[in-house]
Order: structure tokens, then sequence, then C-alpha cells
């Protein structure tokens, strides 16, 4: 998208929060929030952002390394923190998008109909709005008889009548470039609260004869933002609900989505069954047709192919999992690859760590390994070998294909 400079303020430090760690950088799923902010506008395509940092702003740096940003050394309001950024686009011509990096439901499509609307229109700004069921903390939107916007009125400053009004300000709007910037000079510091307030512009424009205009979000829930721990879960339960809900519409069982937690980035194939209490973490596939719990943790970089059964008290993790194979209860497998039609013994571990570094175990098609047999990495299974039940398989001591070991440490059967 061209002529549109986008400006992202994330200097806050989130003191409802009660953290150390900036409140955008709190995940959600695995994403922090400023990430959903920056997945939308990239989505919607605008190239050019701006990102405002303040409070331990190297840690929010390193974690978006590709995007500009500017620092707001004293936290004195979204209207500085505006200020801050637009010393870098002195000349700039076009429009400027500014979005609050703490609003992780905004989307694309919104952020792209904001700018279709303010560029019909020829605001001086469009404020993207939505009405809500709890108003509370956020700015209330006073529009006058006519229904236009007319102010924005913060929570501190909003009246026993102002604070019934339903429709807030999402914290995403379009300016006109020169029309920001002659409000930003002319801001006047908020005494109540010691901030300038960015939302103070709107009035001033409206004062002055300038066309405020808004986009009403239609699914309110794009409008949640995150300043407590109570909204963080409340905003992850949410998500959870919508990851749960698309993967059901695409062949997915989840048999009981309370108790069922899976991340946003897993692919899951058709008539796949999710059983309770499983945990699916960040960059999972799962093929077809696998019965996965209950009480099964997934966790990252996990590869399981087609009718992969995954039983209770499993954790998988750097682990490939071929057809047919079954690892049914209580077993940890790490940086594992498992061949297909496989037999994993309740109990059996790979001890993928030495203290220092992780190795791969590497077990081949075919293979049964007895319960509780513990796997010391690096090795590998030939296919179709036998581990025996309580054996230990020590490293680099290879089994090969076709062949049976027990004991601890494992030794060929039949050999002293
Ligand atoms: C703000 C809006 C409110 C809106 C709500 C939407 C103002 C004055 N109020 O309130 O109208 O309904 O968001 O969620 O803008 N920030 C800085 N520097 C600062 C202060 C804040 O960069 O000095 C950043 C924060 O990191 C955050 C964003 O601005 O990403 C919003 O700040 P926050 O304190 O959360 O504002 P709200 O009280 O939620
Ligand atoms: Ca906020």
């Amino acid at each position: 998208m061209k002529n549109i400079v986008a400006i992202i303020l994330a200097a806050g430090r989130g003191t409802r929060m009660k953290s150390e760690l900036p409140k955008v950088l709190h995940r959600v799923n695995s994403k922090p929030l400023l990430g959903f902010v920056i997945d939308a506008l990239e989505g919607a395509g605008i190239k050019k952002k701006i990102l405002v940092v303040g409070y331990r702003g190297k840690d929010v740096r390193k974690q978006f390394p590709g995007i500009a940003a500017v620092a707001q050394t004293k936290l004195l309001g979204s209207g500085d923190a505006v200020k801050k950024a637009s010393a870098l686009l002195s000349k700039f011509k076009g429009n400027i998008l500014i979005i609050y990096g703490d609003i992780p439901f905004i989307d694309k499509d919104a952020i792209k109909k904001l700018i279709k609307e303010h560029k019909k229109n020829k605001s001086s700004c469009t404020l993207l709005a939505a009405t809500v069921k709890k108003s509370s903390g956020y700015g209330r939107i006073f529009r006058n008889e006519t229904s236009d916007v007319v102010k924005i009125i913060e929570e501190k400053d909003a009246s026993f009548h102002e604070k019934a009004i339903d429709e807030i300000n999402v914290g995403c709007y379009c300016f006109n470039k020169k029309d920001l910037f002659d409000c930003l000079d002319r801001l006047k510091i908020n005494a109540k609260k010691g901030e300038y307030y960015l939302t103070d512009i709107v009035e001033m424009l409206t004062k002055k004869g300038k066309k405020v205009t808004s986009v009403v979000c239609e699914d309110p829930t794009v409008a949640l933002g995150v300043n407590s721990r109570l909204d963080l879960a409340e905003v992850g339960n949410i998500m959870k609900e919508k990851v749960l809900e698309k993967l059901m519409s695409k062949g997915v069982t989840i048999v009981d989505p309370n108790s069922t937690f899976i991340d946003t980035s897993a692919d899951i194939g058709k008539d796949t069954i999710i059983y309770p209490h499983t945990v699916i973490e960040k960059d999972v596939s799962i093929g077809k047709k696998c019965k996965i719990g209950p009480f099964a943790r997934i966790r990252v970089h996990t590869k399981l192919d087609n009718n992969v059964e995954i039983g209770n008290f499993v954790e998988l993790v750097r682990t490939k999992v071929l057809s047919g194979t079954k690892i049914k209860h209580l077993t940890y497998l790490g940086d594992t690859e498992v061949g297909k039609n496989v037999n994993i013994g309740a109990g059996t571990i790979t001890a993928n760590y030495d203290g220092k570094k992780k190795h791969k175990t590497v077990i081949g098609d075919g293979v049964f390994i007895g319960v509780g047999a513990i796997l010391i990495s690096p090795v590998k299974v030939g296919r179709g070998a036998v581990v025996g039940a309580g054996s230990v398989v020590t490293k680099r001591k290879n089994v090969p294909p076709h062949k049976t070991v027990v004991g601890v440490p494992a030794k060929l059967l039949g050999r002293k």
C-alpha cells in the first residue's frame, strides 16, 4: 500500500500488567501481542512502519528487528509517542496510520477498510470504533445529534453519563499528515494523568471544522485491548476458541474444547481426534486420522504423519513420526525420528540431552521398543529391530536391523 506509513505505539510499560516484561511482549499462544498487530499491518500491505519503543525498548526492538524504531524516553502518553515518530516523517507525503501495540485481534480487513474510507471521505481523521458490552477502561466516542464524531472522552475524564456510552475507540486511526502534525504541536498535557492524549486531537480537529469520520467494527472482539493479566487471559480464551473452531470446521474432532490448547500455528488433518487435556504447541503438524491424547503434549517442530496414535502422558518435541506408529503411554521423545508402524512401549524415554548438547535418536520402520526402555542419544535403532523391556541402549551403540537387544547396557540377544 502506497503513501501510507504506520506508527505503532509500543513504548508503554503496561503498569497494570504488574510485570517486568513490556506489555506488548506478553504472549497469547506463542506470539507476542505486538506480533499480532504487525502481522495485521503486513497483511494489509503496509510496508512503511515505525515502532515507538520506550520501556525496555531494546527487548522490543530485538524481537522485531526488521522494523524502524524510535525511542520515547519519557513515557508522556500516546500523543507524545506519536510526536517522537513524527520527527522521522518531516518529508513524508501521505496518510499516517496510528495503531496501538496492545490490540491483538486487529485484523488486516479492518485496517484496509479504515484506509479506504479515510481516502474516500477525504477526512482529516478516520478512527476505528466498536460497540462493546464492557466499555470501562476505553475512550468513549462522543457523537452529536447527527451522529458525527465530536470527541473521544477518556475513562478518567468521563462523567457518569459519558461512562454509559458503549461505543469505544479501538486504538487505530488514519490521519491526514498535515492536520495531525498541526495538532501534535498544540497538544496540551492532561492534568489528571500527566500525559499527552493522542485522543484529544479528535476534538481539536472537529473544533476547527475538520472532518472526522469513523469505521465501526462488525466484530467487537477486534477492539479488545490488553491492559491486565485478566485481559490477557480473556484474549487467550477467545483466540483459543477461534483456533479450535477453525480446526473443527476443517474436519478435526476436538472432544473437549474446554481442556484442549492448540497453538494458532498448528496444522491438523481431517478425521484426526484430539482427546481432552491435550496441549499442542508452536509449529506442529499432524496428519489425517490420528488419535492424540488424552493428556498429550506435542511440542515445537513436531510432525506426525497420518494414522499416528499418541496416548496419555506422552511428550514429543522436535520429533517426526511416520504413519501407523503408536506411542500410547508415559513416553518422552525429544529430537527423535520414528519410522512407520513402530510400537513404542509404555515409559520409553529418549535421553536427548547430555548436559551440554542435544542429540538425535533415529528409530527405523517396524521397530518394537519394549516398556521402560531408555535410548541414550545419539543412537539409531535399525528397521525391524526389537529393544527389550527395561533396556538401556547406550549412545552410539546402534541396534542393527532386525536384531534384538536387551539389558543394561543393552546387548544383542544371545551374546555375552
Ligand atoms: C488507549 C486510548 C483509548 C482507547 C484504548 C484502546 C489514549 C489516551 N487512550 O487507552 O482511547 O480506547 O487505548 O485500547 O490513547 N503508549 C506509548 N507511550 C506512552 C503511553 C502509551 O507508546 O507514553 C502505547 C502503549 O504501549 C500502548 C498504547 O500506546 O500500546 C496505548 O496505551 P495504553 O496506556 O494501553 O492506553 P489505554 O489506557 O488502553
Ligand atoms: Ca491499552
